[in-house]
This record gives structure tokens, C-alpha cells and sequence, in this order.
């Protein structure tokens, strides 16, 4: 056994007996015979991270205690950084101002020059703020950030794009398919941390882009790019020369298939703005949603269509989605569902079968599965309609994702009019959410999507029993449903 000296820095620290400790690495590195290495090694923190939530362990365990994952756990080895600092502030630290006296930032925002996402940001980028872009791979993230540098660079932004994924000839293929070369963008095929802001320091931009943050290195961590730990020190550490450069920093992150940032969710906390980038990749249309922004509200989303040419804006989306609507087939049903604070008409469609064999097929696109299931059986148990033993199939048409309970009665309409074979006609929109009872329930901000169906040409909207009154002074009829039964009562009444 190595005699390894007790570490002052870590005896100090009065966290770990520092012979313990000193045994412990020379353990794993296999240096029992030297004990005059323990002692560097002892100065290696190592931690343990979890990839999927971030959550770090003194040791590594077969299963993240924080949020459950199993096998998520990674070492991760960092550079201990200066211990046993006195207490108090020291020569030039910041000092304690009242908010009253504080002169509020007057930098103008850099306007992307892209519609859609200049709504969303909430104006534009904040120089010296640091936001991130998240997506699925191939969403589209490096065609909107591509978009943005050459809006910017048209308007004189000095703008530096750098790419650990791509070449800058792939760069420069990929802007010349999006119309005008952007000359002015300086391009960096580069990925590690520290020469990345040597080029910052000396081109001085105001505009600088990152695709993608789990390409980078840095040399302070030593695990492998991408890692948590990697992610997370490049990122404050660009963060920091943004916020004292002023300039606005843009970080591309890749999100796993379940919706989260790849690895870390620690980046969220760290930056100032999060948007995520929605949409699949077999449908054209796209999502861009604040989830954090501390600049402006979460409630705007810029809907783009991606095109030959790139990512371009669509101002009126309701009028995308119901493009190829074949009005009068049974089985579809169009609401007004919201994204943040906009209306969009999206079409609910179902088709109902005879179960060939065995249990009957519930196949869902677009909307939750466990919703659809219980929507189901409230029908099947507070109307008339028979569904047992029936092939159920149920899609949102256009790629689009409805997640809000408001749909929940145009669903039960889309499957009652597929199963007793009652078209609804094409003037007609739904909405209302329904409960276990099979009430209709009321949904928020019923005056908007009233609206929205009535510009498109709606003439009939059932929605929640009893009318608000202050909806009553809108263009178009009505029709008020308490349940599903009455909802189904009204489809026949119309055949
Ligand atoms: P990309 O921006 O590379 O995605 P990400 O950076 O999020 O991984 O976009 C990839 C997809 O977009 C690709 O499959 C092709 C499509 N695309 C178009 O349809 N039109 C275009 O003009 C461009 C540049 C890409
Ligand atoms: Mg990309």
C-alpha cells in the first residue's frame, strides 16, 4: 500500500480524509508503487454526471438517484480550482447599488430581419445575451441560424458563424441554397473553446453563432466533447466573453428524442433565452417557441414552412393547415387550437374500422395516445356511438402536435362522424374539452379562437354551453353542447 502524504488542500476542505482519497486514485490509475503520484492525482476532482439531467454524485452509481435513468452516469474529471479563498469581498468585486439608481441598458436590440423569429425573441437578439436554439437533428436549426447571420449581415451586424459539424465550403453551399450569399458572415470551421474566442477577441463581432455547443472542447475539462461537463464549460465560458464583449451569442443545441436538451440541462439555467425548434421531419411545417426568455414573453411562436430555399415565415398558419382539407368526407373535424397566444385551425381526422382480429388497434399521430384512449371510452359510455371492437385511427393533419384539452371535442366529433358516416359539413369549427362525465368544459381564450375560425369563413362553431356574452357580437352562429351526447345529437340533426 502506498503511504501517500494527507493533502493540505483537501484536509483544509474538511471534506475527504485526503490519505483515503490519495489511496483511492492510485488505486484506479494502477500507481501503487509510486506514492509521489498520489499526490498530484489527489488534486483531480473527479464527479460523477448524469447525461440526461445533469445531477452530479461523489461516486458513480448504476442509476441517477436524481431523476431515475439507469447507466447515465459518467466521470467526469476536472481541475481543482482555488480553495480555502477568505471570506469577504474582495479588491474589485462587485458592490451592492439600490435598483432606483441603476440606468437601464440602452444597447438596441439587433433585429434578426427574420419575421417569425424576431416575434419570438420579442424583438430581437440582446447584445450581450446568450440564447440557445434546440432541435431535433435535421429540424432545421443551422437554416434558420444561417438566415438570421445573413438578415444581420445585411444590415451591417458584424457577424462570426462557427461550426464544429460543418465545413465552411458546406457553409457556404448551404447559404448559396438560400438565396444571396451573405458575404460579409465570417465563417469558423473550429472547435475548440479557447481559439474560438481568440477569433472573437480579434474580429470583435456583435453577432456570434455556435453549431453546435456539443461539438466543442475546452481544455479545462478533460472528458470528450459533448459531454456534460464539456457542454457546460464552454458554455460559461462563451457566455462570459459575451456578456463582457456585449455581443450576442447563439448556442445550437441538439435535443434527444424525448424533448430534453441533449445531456444538459444545466445549459438551460445558464443562458438568458431557450428556443426550441419543433416540427417532424416528413411534414414541411415548423415551431419556434421560447421556452425561457428573459426578455420578452413565452407566449409568442413563429411558425415556418420549410421550403427550397430555406425556412420562410407564414403569417397566416390556420390558412397552411386547411390548404388541403377534403371538405365533406366523414371523419374530419377542424378546431382552433392556441400556441402560445396565437389561433391556429388545425384538421382532426379518425377513421374507424371493423377489428379484423383479436383487440382492436388504437393508432394515434400528432396527439397523445393516453388521450385519445379515454376520449374513447367517454364516448362509447356517455352516447351512443358504439366503438368496441373497432379499429381507431387518429392523425393531426400537417405534422402538427395539438397537446391542449380544447381539441378533446373535435376529437370525439372526428370519431362520431367516421363511425355513423355523417360528414360534418365545411363551415363548421369545434372546440371544448371534455371531461369523464362527458360534460364539455369550457377552454381558455374562446374569444380568440372564435375569431380566428370566423375570419377563415366558419359560420357554425359548437363550443362549451353556456355562450359567454361578451362573444356574442361575433359573425357567425353559436351552437352550444353541454356533453358529447348532445355534441353527437347535433351530427345527426345535421345529416
Ligand atoms: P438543417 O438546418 O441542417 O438541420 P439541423 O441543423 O437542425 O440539423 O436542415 C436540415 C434539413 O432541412 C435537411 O434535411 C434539408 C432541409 N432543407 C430544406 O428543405 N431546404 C433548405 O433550403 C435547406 C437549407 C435545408
Ligand atoms: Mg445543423
Amino acid at each position: 500500500m502506498p503511504v501517500a502524504r494527507p493533502d493540505p488542500l483537501l484536509m483544509a476542505r474538511g471534506s475527504y480524509d485526503g490519505q483515503a482519497i490519495s489511496v483511492n486514485h492510485a488505486f484506479r490509475y494502477g500507481l501503487q508503487a509510486d506514492p509521489s503520484y498520489a499526490v498530484p492525482m489527489a488534486k483531480a476532482r473527479s464527479t460523477y454526471a448524469c447525461t440526461e439531467c445533469g445531477a452530479q454524485q461523489p461516486r458513480w452509481l448504476g442509476r441517477c438517484p436524481d431523476c431515475g435513468e439507469w447507466n447515465s452516469l459518467v466521470e467526469e474529471v476536472a481541475r481543482a480550482g482555488p480553495s480555502g479563498a477568505s471570506v469577504g469581498p474582495s479588491a474589485g468585486s462587485e458592490k451592492p447599488v439600490t435598483l432606483g439608481t441603476i440606468e437601464p441598458d440602452t444597447l438596441p436590440r439587433l433585429e434578426s430581419g427574420v419575421a417569425e423569429l424576431d416575434r419570438v425573441l420579442g424583438g430581437g437578439w440582446v447584445p450581450g445575451s446568450v440564447s440557445l436554439l434546440g432541435g431535433e437533428p435535421g429540424v432545421g436549426k443551422s437554416t434558420l441560424a444561417l438566415q438570421a447571420a445573413a438578415q444581420l449581415d445585411a444590415r451591417g451586424v458584424s457577424t462570426l458563424y462557427v461550426s464544429g459539424e460543418e465545413s465552411p465550403e458546406q457553409i457556404r453551399l448551404r447559404a448559396e441554397r438560400l438565396g444571396e450569399i451573405p458575404e460579409g458572415v465570417q465563417v469558423l470551421g473550429e472547435t475548440g473553446a479557447e481559439n474560438i474566442v481568440g477569433h472573437w477577441e480579434s474580429l470583435a463581432p456583435d453577432f456570434v453563432l455556435i453549431d453546435s455547443i456539443q461539438t466543442l472542447q475546452t481544455a479545462r475539462v478533460e472528458s470528450a466533447a459533448g459531454s456534460v461537463a464539456q457542454v457546460r464549460e464552454t458554455a460559461a465560458l462563451l457566455s462570459s466573453v459575451a456578456k463582457r464583449r456585449s455581443s450576442a451569442l447563439v448556442l445550437i443545441g441538439h435535443v434527444t428524442k424525448d424533448g430534453s436538451l441533449a445531456g444538459p440541462r444545466v445549459l438551460e439555467h445558464l443562458v438568458d433565452v431557450v428556443l426550441g425548434l419543433e416540427g417532424d421531419r416528413e411534414h414541411t411545417f415548423r415551431l419556434l417557441r421560447a421556452q425561457k426568455n428573459r426578455f420578452g414573453s413565452t407566449q409568442e411562436v413563429g411558425v415556418f414552412n420549410m421550403e427550397a430555399h430555406g425556412l420562410s415565415g407564414v403569417d397566416n398558419p390556420s390558412e397552411l393547415f386547411l390548404a388541403e382539407r377534403s371538405a365533406g368526407s366523414p371523419g374530419s373535424c377542424i378546431v382552433p387550437i392556441l400556441e402560445g397566444t396565437r389561433p391556429m385551425l388545425v384538421e382532426v381526422q379518425a377513421l374507424i374500422a371493423t377489428a379484423a382480429y383479436g383487440v382492436p388497434r388504437r393508432t394515434c399521430m400528432g396527439i397523445e395516445d393516453g388521450r385519445v384512449a379515454l376520449l374513447l371510452a367517454v364516448l362509447d359510455r356517455r352516447s351512443d356511438v358504439d366503438l368496441l371492437s373497432r379499429d381507431v385511427y387518429v392523425n393531426v393533419a400537417g405534422g402538427v402536435r395539438v397537446s391542449e384539452p380544447a381539441a378533446d371535442l373535435a376529437l370525439c366529433l372526428a370519431v362520431a362522424s367516421s363511425r355513423l358516416d355523417i360528414p360534418i359539413a365545411a363551415d363548421v369549427a369545434v372546440c371544448g374539452e371534455v371531461g369523464l362525465g362527458g360534460e364539455v368544459r369550457r377552454v381558455a381564450r374562446a374569444d380568440l379562437r372564435i375569431s380566428e375560425a370566423a375570419r377563415l369563413g366558419f359560420r357554425r362553431i359548437l363550443v362549451p354551453s353556456p355562450v359567454p356574452e361578451h362573444l356574442g357580437d361575433i359573425d357567425c352562429e353559436l351552437v352550444p353542447i353541454s356533453n358529447v351526447a348532445e355534441a353527437v345529437a347535433w351530427l345527426r340533426a345535421t345529416s
